[in-house]
């Protein structure tokens, strides 16, 4: 009863922000990402008859906590769904995410396990199946389960059964870049939980940026499929710009923003003044990342590694599924 996987994490284009039910983990919005193949996680579940509790290693560090509470309270629901209750597991999982980049482990980290604990366990799920299981562990991972551009459809009904993602394009339908750019120096944020939780009860803007999506995803997915990547770039930075709206009208409001984040912002405008084709994105942190085409590697690069405060720039190309290992 061992099994491994490995998943990718993956960027929003047209983001997650804002859920409809907190336990099932249900969003009020469709979203868009793009899996990445520069940044993943890969997990092993063995289930051991002579455990009394789950145990989980991280990086080869045994885990308690927060972070034990949500694996095993995920486990729960796989024990369940196979009718297993008192089936306990060995963990393992290693993170090729580096924290410092501002991608939350959580999309790759959820999507690894449920593969890996779904097989481990010896249910036959389908993808779909497997991304409505993903999806409660972290909302973003269902994403996760398919590689290249994903949609996630919120779905409407109350139990979840039709919140799931969709493969929208494969990884090698285009072949674009996503700079990750790290940050010297990142201040304590504040959760996507906690935040999205305030922005949806207290925002003004929040009910805007609902009524915003179904238009942006309509030309989103156009312009993934005619490959028009000025369309593509400026919708995503559009859709990033107005969710971070959002969060400002909030009370108390808040930003994820710091003074590095607005300088990278501005060379990327720069950028695009001189006529190169560049756009950012920005999740629930003050960590930067830039879209662009592969024939502008170089400049893109070596301008964003020539800004005060940026430690890092990690290139990735589009990326795959899960897959079993
Ligand atoms: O799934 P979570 O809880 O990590 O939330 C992700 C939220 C954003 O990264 C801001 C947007 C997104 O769609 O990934």
């Amino acid at each position: 009863m061992k099994a491994a996987a490995k998943a990718h994490t993956n960027i929003a284009l047209i983001k997650y922000w804002g859920k409809r039910d907190e336990s099932l983990i249900l969003p009020m919005n469709n979203s868009l990402s793009l899996t990445l193949d520069g940044f993943y996680t890969t997990t092993s579940v063995e289930f051991r008859d002579n455990l009394t509790a789950d145990r989980f290693y991280l990086n080869d560090r045994l885990i308690e906590g927060v972070e034990y509470d949500r694996v095993t309270a995920f486990l729960d629901r796989i024990r369940t769904m196979a009718g297993k209750s008192d089936a306990f597991a060995e963990i393992h999982s290693t993170n090729y995410v580096p924290t410092a980049a501002g991608f939350a482990s959580s999309a790759s980290g959820f999507a690894a396990l449920a593969a890996a604990a779904a097989k481990a366990i010896g249910l036959t799920v389908s993808e779909q199946k497997l991304s409505i299981l993903t999806r409660q562990g972290s909302g973003s991972a269902c994403r996760s389960i398919y590689g290249g551009f994903v949609e996630w459809e919120k779905g409407i009904k109350a139990d979840g059964s039709d919140s799931y993602a969709v493969p929208i394009a494969p990884a090698d339908h285009w072949d674009i870049r996503v700079a990750a750019v790290v940050l010297s120096s990142a201040e304590k944020k504040i959760l996507s939980r906690e935040g999205m939780k305030r922005t949806v009860h207290t925002s003004a803007f929040y009910p805007a940026w609902v009524d915003s999506i179904p238009d942006d995803l309509a030309a989103l997915k156009d312009g993934i499929m005619k490959k028009d990547f000025e369309k593509v770039g400026g919708i995503a930075e559009a859709n990033c710009l107005r969710m971070h709206a959002t969060t400002l009208a909030a009370n108390p409001p808040f930003s994820y923003w710091q003074s590095t984040t607005l300088l990278i912002i501005q060379a990327v405008q720069g950028l695009r003044e001189s006529g190169i084709p560049v756009f950012f994105t920005i999740d629930a942190g003050p960590n930067v990342k830039v879209l662009y085409l592969p024939e502008h590697e170089e400049t893109v690069r070596n301008e964003l590694l020539n800004i005060t405060g940026v430690h890092d720039v990690k290139v990735s190309k589009p990326g795959q599924g899960v897959s079993y290992i």
